[in-house]
């Protein structure tokens, strides 16, 4: 099912997530499939449980939008273990939509998370991919791309994003 994206100002964006502790249930592999149908309905690359109003540490990632099986991640309670190199490159994010900015990013990370069933992986990735994970792993712990902005440049969305909530075209 499509859940509704939240968008910025909603506080769950800007908390941490809790962490993961059952898995192989049904609650958890609907979420899943809900955040893939979700991120692919919405065109993203990446999807963070808060982002769908739950709390949880769960992030989902798919650099090839939905034309490559093996490109889909589901990452759970998931760490960055080692950061290389940096890249800077228009970031955007569904819950801030229509705001891009440049944001510089290590270019290659991995991490260290549990899939579904709740077993250990290490994934690394580069470009794009780590990109995302840096983005996604960002939303577990309520960081936001504007975050990582100068305050000017985060001040001047913010005061368009209030802008548009007045004008109601922001919910
Ligand atoms: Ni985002």
């Amino acid at each position: 099912m499509v859940r509704k994206i939240i968008k910025y100002g909603d506080p769950l964006l800007e908390q941490k997530a809790e962490p993961v502790t059952e898995f192989n249930t049904p609650e958890l592999r609907e979420t899943l499939t809900d955040m893939f149908e979700t991120m692919y309905a919405a065109k993203g690359v990446g999807l963070a449980a808060p982002q769908i109003g739950l709390s949880q540490q769960i992030s989902v990632i798919d650099v090839s939008v939905g034309e490559n099986e093996a490109d889909k991640l589901v990452i759970i309670n998931p760490e960055i273990t080692c950061r290389e190199g940096k890249q800077v490159g228009e970031e955007g994010c569904l819950s801030i939509p229509g705001f891009r900015e440049p944001v510089s990013r290590a270019n290659r990370v991995t991490v260290r998370a549990q899939n579904e069933k709740g077993e250990p992986i290490e994934l690394s990735g580069e470009e794009l991919l780590a990109r995302a994970f840096q983005h996604e792993i960002d939303h577990l712990n309520g960081i936001l791309f504007i975050n990582h902005l100068s305050g000017l440049k985060r001040d001047i969305i913010r005061r368009k994003i209030k802008k548009l909530q007045k004008a109601g075209e922001w919910d």
